[in-house]
This record gives structure tokens, sequence and C-alpha cells, in this order.
């Protein structure tokens, strides 16, 4: 059985993640600082999948404890998640960020090098494009981030490749996700956040009555509601994603390649509140606001190539993406 050790594996998408990890076979171990997730996640994917799996709570910054695991442990593959994510925290307190995430990324890729772990596979982020003209995003795209977080996601990209560049018997897969969205079938995980900064949360939030009126930032870009323009995908699509980027690497003596992980499809803040009230009658009231600087107006990826070379496709449609949300949003939160 192959181990896999997943970096901040009780996160959101680490969580779903692990899931589909076991679901299939996998031996898995989490390594997460709680800094932004909950212990009781890690017996929510036991009962999801009725398998155990070994959990350490610590810091990647710790680099010796880093290096303890991974003289104990076997690894085949890591997949890594840790990271802190807020693009507006990131803006205001860009130390944390360069710390926590480039430090974290740096300690591990030497443990990796040190006990000849050669499969790794990247959470990176869609904010590594920044704003481009072009539409929609291709992965041989100009990388221009906007903000210190989507720094950190490019500049631990150049890291690997310059790793890679040194050592070519790695294998390493470059993920860039879109807008994940959603929760686990069971709902028995999902975006599990007290104050949350995304749009699909906050709708949801405003559909079960939790939230007074949504604010939707501008309503005059040039899309064809005046709305922001999103990729969203479902976090079990998402999640899926990672299995097939391991598959791919399975028989490869040196792999390097970079996949957006999205829809292809552009959905306006308009088109989810729409999709929210038909779901939940109507409930979600909202109000027009000032743009938000940095807020790109449109964003969507071409998701040809992970199609294409790890055979993956999201499946799932925006009223899936809503209904997921909004039940997950019932049960929780
Ligand atoms: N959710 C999104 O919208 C989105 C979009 C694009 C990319 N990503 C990236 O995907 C990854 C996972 O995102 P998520 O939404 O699941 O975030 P999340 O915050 O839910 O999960 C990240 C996990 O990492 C842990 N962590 C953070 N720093 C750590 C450290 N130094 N040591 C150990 N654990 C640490 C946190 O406790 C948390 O459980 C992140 O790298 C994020 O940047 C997320």
């Amino acid at each position: 059985m192959k181990k896999i050790l997943l970096t901040g594996g009780l996160g959101y998408i680490g969580s779903h993640t692990a899931v589909e990890l076991l679901q299939n076979n996998y031996d898995i171990v989490i390594i997460d600082n709680l800094s932004n997730s909950r212990l009781e996640v890690k017996d929510s994917i036991k009962q999801i999948t009725n398998k155990s799996f070994k959990f350490i709570k610590e810091d990647l910054k710790n680099k010796e404890a880093l290096f303890k695991v991974f003289e104990q442990e076997n690894f085949y593959a890591v997949v890594h998640f840790a990271a802190s994510k807020a693009v507006g925290e990131s803006v205001e307190n860009p130390l944390k960020y360069y710390n926590n995430n480039i430090i974290s990324s740096i300690n591990l890729l030497e443990a990796m090098k040190k006990y000849n772990v050669k499969n790794l596979i990247f959470s990176s982020s869609a904010c590594v494009y920044g704003d481009l003209d072009d539409l929609p995003y291709y992965e041989s795209m100009p990388t221009t981030p906007t903000n210190p977080y989507g720094r950190t996601k490019y500049f631990i990209e150049e890291i690997i490749k310059d790793v890679y560049t040194a050592d070519k018997t790695n294998n390493f897969v470059i993920l860039r996700y879109f807008n994940p969205v959603g929760a686990h079938d069971s709902f028995l995980i999902g975006e599990d956040c007290e104050k949350p900064a995304n749009l699909m949360p906050l709708v949801a939030r405003a559909a079960t009555g939790k939230l007074g009126k949504l604010k939707v930032f501008g309503d005059n870009y040039n899309t064809p509601d005046g709305t922001g323009v999103r990729d969203y995908i479902h976090v079990v699509d998402l999640a899926k994603g990672h299995l097939k980027a391991l598959e791919k690497i399975a028989d490869k003596k040196g792999f390097l390649n970079t996949y957006n992980l999205g829809t292809g499809v552009g959905y306006s803040v308009l088109d989810l509140i729409n999709t929210f009230n038909e779901i939940c009658g109507n409930k979600v009231k909202y109000e027009f606001a000032e743009r938000r600087a940095g807020d790109a107006p449109v964003s969507y990826a071409s998701s040809q190539k992970a199609e294409k070379e790890l055979n993956w496709k999201a499946t799932r449609s925006l009223k899936d993406m809503c209904e997921s949300s909004y039940q997950f949003e019932l049960r929780n939160n």
C-alpha cells in the first residue's frame, strides 16, 4: 500500500482528498498544526471511510520534528496543502505568509531530499495568474500575482522547479486550483470557518438567514451582468484531481508539470445568487457595494491540459455546488 503524507490534511481541501485516497486504498499520514482546522475532522474522515490513519499535530516550520517524521515513515509521495490562504490577511500581514508558506515548503523539500522521497503534488492557486486580459487562463500564460498570498504560491512554484532542475529524478506536479466550493456528500466535512471570506459560504449563510444582506462588490464590470466572474469547482472533483496526479507519476522517473484544476466555465456572482434562490426559495437578499481593490473582473481556467494529460474532468454543475454548500451550511456552521 502506498503511503502518502498529507500536509495540512485536516483542512478543507486536504480532508476531502484524504477521504478519496483512503477510499482508493492508499495509506495516509496527516501532519497539521491545526492553525486553521479542527481535530474533530480526523474523526469525520474516519467515520466516512471506516479506515484509520495516523495524525501528527506538528508545524512544518519545525524542521527537526518534520525530519523525525520522515525518518520514521516510508513515504511514497507528499501532497502539500499546508499554507495560510487568506488574500486579504496576506496584504495586511505579508511576513506571516512568506514565513509560513515558504519556510514550510523549503523544510518539506529538504526532508524529501534527505529521505529520498521523490513524488510531490503541490497545492498552488489561480492567484498566480493575477489579472490577465486573455481568457481562459492556460498554464503557459504569464504569472503576475497581485497579492502576497499569490506571490508565495508563485515563489514556491519556482523553488519546486529549481529543485527539479537540480535533480531530474523527482516527480513534481503543481496543481493550480480555481475556486473550490461545496462539501462532501456526507456533510461531515466541508468548508468549516467562523468568518468566511469566500463568496460561496457567504451566499450560503445569506440563504440560511445567518447573514443579513450579502454585499456584492461591483455591479459595473465588463461582464454579461456587471458582476465578477469566477471558475467554481466542487471540492470532491478537486480532491479526485490529486488521485489522477498520483496516477500520472506512478511510473515516472523524472516529471515536472503544472495543471489548472477548474471547470473551464465562469459564473458571475448573480448566477450564484440566482441558483441559490432556486434552491432555497428566494431567501438570498443582497445589495451592491463598491468594487474591492485587487479583485479581478473575470477569472476562469482552461481545463484542457488536465483533461488530456491527467484524464481528469470536473463533473458537478453549478446547481450541484450551490446545493452542496447550502446543505452543509444548514447542518454545520
Ligand atoms: N480554498 C481555496 O480557495 C484555495 C484555492 C487555491 C489554492 N488553495 C490552496 O490549497 C491548500 C489547501 O487550502 P484549504 O482551503 O484546504 O485551506 P485550509 O486552511 O482549510 O487548510 C490548510 C491546512 O494547513 C494547516 N497548516 C497551515 N500552516 C501549517 C503549518 N505551518 N504546519 C502544519 N499545518 C499547517 C492548517 O491548520 C489547515 O488545516 C492551501 O495551500 C491553499 O493555499 C486553496
